[in-house]
This record gives structure tokens, sequence and C-alpha cells, in this order.
């Protein structure tokens, strides 16, 4: 694998890494701190596949001038962070809890000490649990507390943040922790979890307002998406893989870029003006992008509208995720075909992929598969500025092996490799790999 940078990127295009709060922080009641969502999911029996939590994780609250230092090693123009809501006010609404702001006050700070653009994201799906107890994104009330809790967190921090990310996939928030409960809060509402949808949205678009009454930064939200790859050439395949494009591709994004609800996808709770709220200008779409997802007609009774098929013939990460790069340059292409002039610049806020990475004798962690996806990814979205997208940024997930949801420690994603009993930090070798691409902006 070559070192040499992948030619042809822009100039000013933002290199970076990504992390979350409850996957890196640690420091589960420090300085104030209270419960989350997934504080309570992880220490309910049977909820995590290694029956670990995120109370140390990667110990990053204690450690976080450590990490900076390998952000600035690795020569990154960003850094995407997660902001933990019940550090900077526990109760989800009510007292504001300043020493939780002063630690992303030291963090902000450390980061543009080293050149580095703090990129924050103010839900990484961490709510607090009191909001919770109060019906969660089901009760509208939880948009109006996100907006307080976006002003509080620009009041602090809007002069230096250079990006807000409202929200981190919502869509995956919905599904997997409303619809079928293998993510906090686990509620099993399949369809019926879909106020959860339209809440999250009403609270994006109202923190939107938030922000630009407190800094002048750009906004963003970043959304997941996964290419549909039809299996089968019935009308029911055609009817159920468009279901789940619809479901995963446009449910959020529609409303998001002026369109409302796709057709059949109405939450049932939208009141009027919720739609202009929601709609509000953004300044960048954050993209997820991981994989496409095979699909074809259900089973005759099945509670679900299509059936998820594994994709074969391309290689697989530790998680089973098939590697598919062209999967990126079709949907930053289909993304522009759909929305048009709709769709304002794209940053690519998260890519990348779990292996078993472990040190070798020598202390250092090959990675080499990891290297391909990188490169693979990053040449997919070069592809797509070809054709005319305009891609302004890569995040690499992640910076940090850390503690993947449900799947707790078993998956590795970080170019840094991170010893779970010891918190030793060894970077592998993408990270040198990844050092050699960037900040070429
Ligand atoms: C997307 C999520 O935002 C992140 O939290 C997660 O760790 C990665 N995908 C990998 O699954």
């Amino acid at each position: 694998m070559t070192t040499a940078p992948i030619p042809g990127f822009p100039a000013g295009f933002r290199w970076g890494v990504s992390t979350s709060a409850y996957q890196i922080e640690g420091g589960a009641t420090a300085d104030g701190r209270g419960p989350s969502i997934w504080d309570t999911f992880a220490h309910t029996p049977g909820r995590i596949i290694d029956g670990s939590t995120g109370d140390v994780a990667c110990d990053h609250y204690h450690r976080h001038r450590e990490d900076v230092a390998l952000l600035a090693g690795l020569g990154v123009s960003a850094y995407r962070f997660s902001i933990a809501w019940p550090r900077v006010r526990p109760g989800g609404t009510g007292p504001v809890n300043a020493a939780g702001l002063d630690f992303y006050d030291r963090l902000v700070d450390d980061l543009l000490a080293t050149g580095i653009d703090p990129v924050a994201t103010l839900f990484h799906w961490d709510l607090p649990q009191p909001l919770q107890d109060a019906g969660g994104w089901l009760n509208r009330d939880t948009a109006a507390h996100f907006a307080e809790y976006a002003d509080v967190t620009a009041e602090r921090l809007g002069d230096r943040v250079k990006l807000w990310i409202t929200l981190n996939e919502p869509f995956i928030h919905l599904s997997l922790g409303h619809g079928t409960g293998e993510h906090a809060p686990g509620q099993t509402l399949l369809f019926d979890s879909f106020p959860a949808a339209h809440h999250q949205l009403l609270g994006h678009g109202l923190a939107v307002t938030a922000l630009r009454a407190r800094s002048t930064a750009p906004v963003a939200i970043a959304n997941n998406y996964s290419p549909v790859v039809r299996h089968g050439d019935t009308d029911a395949d055609h009817a159920a893989a468009a279901a789940y494009d619809a479901l995963h591709n446009h449910l959020f994004t529609d409303p998001l870029l002026g369109r409302g609800y796709p057709d059949g996808f109405d939450p049932g709770v939208v009141r009027d003006g919720d739609l202009a709220v929601i709609a509000a200008p953004l300044d960048v779409l954050g993209v997820n992008y991981y994989n496409p997802t095979g699909v074809r007609a259900p089973e005759e009774g099945s509670p679900l509208p299509f059936e998820l098929v594994p994709l074969e013939g391309y290689p697989r990460t530790a998680f089973d995720w098939p590697v598919v790069p062209d999967g990126l340059r079709t949907l930053l292409v289909g993304l522009r075909d759909r929305y048009g002039d709709a769709l304002p610049p794209i940053q690519v806020t998260e890519g990348g992929c779990a292996y078993d990475d472990v040190p070798d004798a020598d202390g250092q962690v090959p990675d080499p598969d990891r290297i391909a996806y990188l490169d693979g990814h990053l040449r997919a979205v070069l592809a797509a500025i070809d054709e005319g997208v305009d891609v302004t940024g890569y995040f690499v997930w992640s910076l940090l092996d850390n503690w993947e949801w449900a799947e707790g420690f078993t998956k590795r994603f970080g170019l840094v490799h991170v010893d779970f009993a010891t918190g030793t930090r060894t970077p592998k070798s993408s990270y040198a790999w990844y050092r050699s691409q960037v900040g070429r902006g």
C-alpha cells in the first residue's frame, strides 16, 4: 500500500477523525454528570454482548490531553467529538452543570492551540435518563429541551466551535433504539416509534435556530445512509427495496431539505409549522457511510415490509459488514441527483471499519485491511467530486478503539489501539497512513 497522498483532493478539504462522548469518555459520575439512557441500558444484564459498560471506556475524560496530542501527531485539520448532554444538564432540563461545560471548554481550547478545528456533535444518543423517564423522544417536550441545551452549550462554546452537528444518525437512534430495541432506550415499537423520528427532527430544527443566535459557526446534521441493493425482481421485491430506501435514506433527509416526509411515512404527530422549523437551512450535510444494504420482499406475515439480506461477494469487516467503497460514490451522487440545489455541501462525518487488531511482539499494530478500506473510500469520495458532488471533508471513525454500543469492547474501529485494561494507546499502521494523507488543505 502506497503512503503517497491520493492526488486530487481540493484545497481546503477538511481531514478529520470522529468519536462520541459515551464511547470514549468514561468519568460516568465525574464532576456532576448524570446518567443517560446508555448508562441505564449498559447496566441492564444481557443488553451488551460482553457485559461491559461505558463507565470508564477509554477514560478520555481524564486523558484528553494525551488524546489531543495523538490528534496533533496525526495532523488532522478537524476533530469531531460529541458533547454529553447529561454532563451539561444532568436533569435534561433545569440547572446547568458548569463543571461539565468546563471539560469541553478545555478540550476546545486544547484543540485550537494545536490548530485543530473543533467539530461538536450535540446528541450522539446519550439522552439524560430523566428525560427518558418523561417519555424521551416520544415526548414532544424533548425537542424543546434539546434546543435549550443547544443554547446553553453554544453560549459557552459558540465563539470557538468551527462546525456544529445537531444529531448523530437519528435513523439509527430511531430504528435500533426505539424500533427493535438493540440500542438504548431498548424500545421495540417498530413503526409505532415514528414520533421519535419527528421529535428528533423538530429538536434539530429548534436547535439550529438556537445555535445561530449564539454562534456564527456553520450548522450540520450527521445522517447515516445505506444505498439499497435490491435482491429479486418481483413487484414485491421492488416495493420492499423502495420502502427500505425511504425509511433508511429519505425519512430524515426529505423533511430536512424541504420535501416533507416520504409518502407513507407520516409520523402522525406533525403540527402546523413543524416542517418549516425542520427545514431550517443547513450549512453542511453530514454523511455517515459504512456499507450498502441488501433488501428483498419479506416472508408472508412479517411485521416489516422488507427483509434484509447479506451482500455476497465482498470482503467483510470484523462486524461482518461488506466493504463496498463504490457504495459511497453511489450514495454521494445519489444525494446530489435527488436533492439538486437543495443539497448543501457534504462532509463525510464518519467512515471506517472494525478489525481484530492486536499489537505484535514489537508493539506495532499492523492493520492493512483498514488502510485498504480507507484508501478505497477516499478514492470513492474523489470519484464523486469528479462527478460534480460538493464534498468538503472526510472524518474517519474513529480516532480510538472504543466502546461500540451493544457490541461493548469487541469491535475495534480506531486508528489508535486501546488496551482497555490499562488505557494504553498505541497508534496502528493506519494512523501513520492517514497522517500521510491529511494536512494538504
Ligand atoms: C455510527 C455511530 O455514529 C458510531 O457511534 C458507531 O460507533 C459507528 N457507527 C460504528 O458502528
